[in-house]
């Protein structure tokens, strides 16, 4: 009878489920990266090198950007990707993420989720033999903060040594500029309200970058960056009336930028509620680069592929 060797152990795969899942040093590469493929894609060069490649895409909240960039991206290297939601998956009826992630694992060569809690991801990516990437959680959004620091790059320069503020929701974007602040060595200003502020165990993984204030104007002073997203996350629907109350003296508008450095930029992640958590005036103003952050959820999100699945 044939002998077999046993198989040979499998390295484990990288996944990123939180900025703090590369090194400083990967990251400023995927940025870097994803300049050179922007510039690439400008020129209409084809670059393919996920060619054979599937991406599965399991979402379970809505999205626009994070699923066409991640789609686009999976096209023009060459690949494909799936889209998988729970109202046409055996996710929706129940079957384990573990089971899940086991046999997406056999079809597919990388996966992205888009769910609740970070355990859930976390959960899908033990069990998983291929990259799994954080397409948002309740907790942490790194993909869109890959596409905001290239962004501050192309229009100002290296952002290590300057000051973002962050105004209104401690929520999963806040703490992935918490962990983009220590990563990116900027320094990082979060003005919420009581009760909204990050997560205390995400706060101190920010390390001394980060300081958490109650007044918008004390966080927005002399800020090369500044930043803000919905009152009201996903899942937070209920909350709505609430969240409007509290979080009315927040609002980014030119008042409030004036503050800032005379260059400084606007970023908002998207969808954006104008009169909300910023005036229409400051979102179609001049120092507003939405966008252009939106666009670089694409060639970000590419580069990031490169890297975890052009291996
Ligand atoms: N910013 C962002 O993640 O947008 P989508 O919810 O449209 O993916
Ligand atoms: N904080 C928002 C981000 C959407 C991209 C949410 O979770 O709904």
């Amino acid at each position: 009878m044939r002998q077999f060797k046993p198989a040979a152990k499998s390295i484990p795969p990288r996944h990123f489920l939180t900025l703090l899942d590369l090194t400083a040093g990967e990251l400023q590469g995927i940025v870097r990266r994803a300049i050179e493929l922007k510039a690439l894609h400008r020129l209409g060069q084809a670059y393919e090198p996920l060619k054979n490649r599937v991406l599965g895409m399991v979402f379970e909240k809505s999205s626009t950007r994070t699923r066409v960039a991640f789609e686009s991206a999976m096209i023009q290297m060459g690949g494909g990707a799936i889209f998988l939601s729970p109202t046409d998956t055996q996710l929706g009826r129940g079957e384990p993420v573990e089971d899940t992630a086991r046999v997406l694992s056999r079809m597919v060569d990388g996966i992205i989720v888009r769910t609740f809690e970070q355990q859930k991801l976390e959960r899908f990516a033990a069990c998983s033999s291929i990259p799994v990437i954080n397409a948002l959680t309740d907790a942490h959004h790194p993909c869109q903060l890959l596409a905001d620091i290239q962004t501050f790059i192309e229009k100002r320069g290296d952002l290590s040594g300057r000051t973002v503020a962050w105004i209104g929701d401690g929520n999963n974007v806040c703490h992935s500029y918490i962990h983009a602040a220590r990563q990116f060595r900027f320094d990082l200003r979060i003005a919420c309200p009581a009760g909204y502020e990050p997560s205390a165990n995400v706060l101190a993984e920010g390390r001394s970058q980060v300081a958490v204030v109650r007044d918008p104007t004390q966080a927005v002073r002399d800020a090369d960056l500044v930043a803000t997203d919905v009152w009201i996350s996903m899942g937070q629907e209920e909350e709505h009336a609430e969240r409007l109350h509290r979080f009315a003296a927040y609002q980014v508008d030119q008042k409030l930028m004036a503050l800032a450095k005379a260059d400084a930029l606007f970023m908002h992640c998207l969808p954006a509620h104008r009169g909300e958590e910023v005036s229409a005036e400051v979102i179609e103003g001049p120092q507003s680069v939405v966008w252009d952050e939106a666009e670089n959820r694409l060639h970000a999100q590419k580069s990031l592929l490169e890297f975890l699945l052009a291996r």
